[in-house]
């Protein structure tokens, strides 16, 4: 969930600049401040030595320096917040151009993003231009009392000269040291300023470094009163039956819930379609099964055993999934399908035949497996992407095939042809997977052994699609009357 609450520019943001700062300004900074402290003690001492006088003036100083100083740093530290904030629209702005130069430029909106963007890091400018006036500020003002100081050494100096306290060569040494002394001031208190304004950079990231791990939530919230088991069990999942009861769960706090009171049985090996309006939570019931998010009430089963009790990488690695959005990464098609950390042996075998499996064989022969797939798959088609995808999840990985299959509308995108082969293999009797499937295209409804209907968060209607079809007040038929197809 925080991923889905916090936009990708403002984590963007933090590890470029911020992480920039820290790396090659901040510990430049403090050593560059050490060293400005150790100068300026140094100076100070050789100056109060040979004339003391000048420590009388030091109230008149250090005062108002302390002023100056007070209220610098609470302006430019703010002002450089401002800035660091303002880049994060920038950066989410300039992300969603990218990905929607087509449509912008298909409707013509090219001004519109362009002022957008001029709007956005003017907005960045104002806080770079408020916190360099804030500086401005703060050296003139430095400056001047700096001056004050030369003075009060020179006066100091005339009068030690007249009593023959101090000779020509110390005087010269004096007024010398005092000279750097006043631009070392300054230096050193805008030096602090901007010290302190770095760390804001410091402040940023160790907000990010904080924030609790998904393993951590997870353990806290699910399994307060339950031993987490080492590891799955070998054997484990065995049948694939899978049991979900009362499960409620919102994405948000203070939302309403997303899944309200679900629950239902799949015996294992079981084909079922999962159907339902857009937007009344199959995608969710996937991702639940998951642990992509966690639920505050309820329980999953698989084979009988608490998946809560699971460490996630074991149950991630037992549960086989194709989402809606078809995601590959930039590789080979052979890195995409085996996985570039996978420990379980995918042979060449195993690869080609979950390939010829989802239809993709020919396609991948003239290719070959070491194609190169470019970011977000973009130089396949999205239909060829979503198949990838599925083979990627058949695949016998260290000689075993998929106990649980979970597909959300992998097929949305191909045509009828291929969407048939695929679906015979997926719900054929070969495949001894439970798969659940979320299917909006019900044309091959009468494949599965059962269909669930789902309507705001919870199920409305189960049976066998044969038993469904027959009554003609069910909700499937009223899905399928709707759609027009049977
Ligand atoms: N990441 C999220 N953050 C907040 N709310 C979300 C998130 N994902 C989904 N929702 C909300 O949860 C509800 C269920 O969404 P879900 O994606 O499960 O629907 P769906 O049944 O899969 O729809 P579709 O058929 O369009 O895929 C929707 O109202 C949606 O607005
Ligand atoms: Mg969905």
């Amino acid at each position: 969930s925080f991923f889905d609450a916090t936009p990708s520019g403002q984590i963007v943001n933090r590890f470029l600049q911020d992480m920039a700062n820290i790396d090659q300004f901040v510990p430049d900074k403090v050593l560059d401040q050490l060293k400005k402290t150790l100068t300026m003690i140094t100076q100070f001492a050789l100056v109060l030595y040979f004339a003391p006088y000048v420590l009388v003036s030091l109230p008149i100083i250090v005062i108002p320096y302390y002023y100056i100083f007070k209220v610098v740093r609470i302006a430019a530290r703010d002002t450089r917040r401002i800035e660091a904030i303002a880049h994060s629209p920038v950066y989410t702005q300039f992300q969603d151009v990218i990905s929607g130069k087509a449509c912008i430029r298909a409707y013509g909106a090219e001004r519109r993003f362009e002022f957008w963007n001029s709007m956005l890091v003017e907005k960045m400018g104002t806080g770079r231009y408020a916190n360099e006036a804030v500086n401005k500020w703060a050296q003139a003002l430095s400056t001047q009392l700096g001056c004050v100081f030369y003075l009060s050494c020179g006066c100091a100096c005339v009068v030690l000269a007249y009593k023959e306290k101090i000779s020509s060569a110390q005087l010269g040494l004096v007024l010398l040291y005092a000279n750097q002394l006043q631009r070392a001031l300054m230096d050193y208190l805008m030096g602090l300023a901007s010290l302190e304004t770095n760390f804001v950079s410091v402040e940023r990231i160790a907000e990010y470094s904080r924030l609790e791990k998904e393993e951590e939530i997870f353990e806290e919230r699910c399994s307060q009163d339950v031993q987490l088991e080492e590891h799955t069990p070998n054997y484990w999942p065995s049948e694939g039956r899978i049991s979900i009861k009362n499960v409620r769960m919102r994405y948000l706090l203070h939302r309403k819930l997303v899944l309200n009171d679900l629950s239902f049985e799949i015996p294992g090996g079981f084909k079922v379609a999962i159907c339902g309006r857009t937007g009344c939570g199959k995608s969710t019931a996937i991702s639940i099964l998951m642990r992509l998010y966690p639920i505050s009430h309820g329980q999953i089963l698989i084979d009988g055993i608490d998946i809560s009790t699971f460490h996630l990488n074991d149950l991630r690695k037992s549960i086989r999934v194709v989402t809606q959005d078809p995601v590959l990464l930039v590789g080979t098609i052979r890195s995409n399908i085996v996985g570039e950390d996978s420990d379980d042996e995918v042979t060449e075998e195993d690869i080609w035949k979950a390939l010829c499996q989802v239809q993709l064989a020919e396609k991948v022969k003239a290719l070959g497996l070491d194609f190169e797939i470019q970011e977000g798959g973009t130089n396949l088609s999205v239909g060829e992407r979503q198949l990838l995808c599925t083979a990627r999840a058949i695949v016998r990985r260290g000689g075993k095939d998929p106990k649980v299959l979970l597909c959300d509308e992998a097929t949305a995108n191909i045509d009828l042809a291929s969407d048939e082969k695929v679906h015979n293999v997926l719900l054929g009797d070969n495949n001894k997977a439970t798969v659940l499937m979320i299917c909006h295209r019900l044309q091959h409804i009468q494949k599965f052994d059962m269909v669930i209907i789902m309507g705001s968060g919870k199920v409305i209607e189960t049976g066998s699609p044969t038993e469904l079809l027959k009554d003609s007040n069910s909700e499937l038929c009223r899905l399928v009357n709707d759609s027009g197809k049977t």
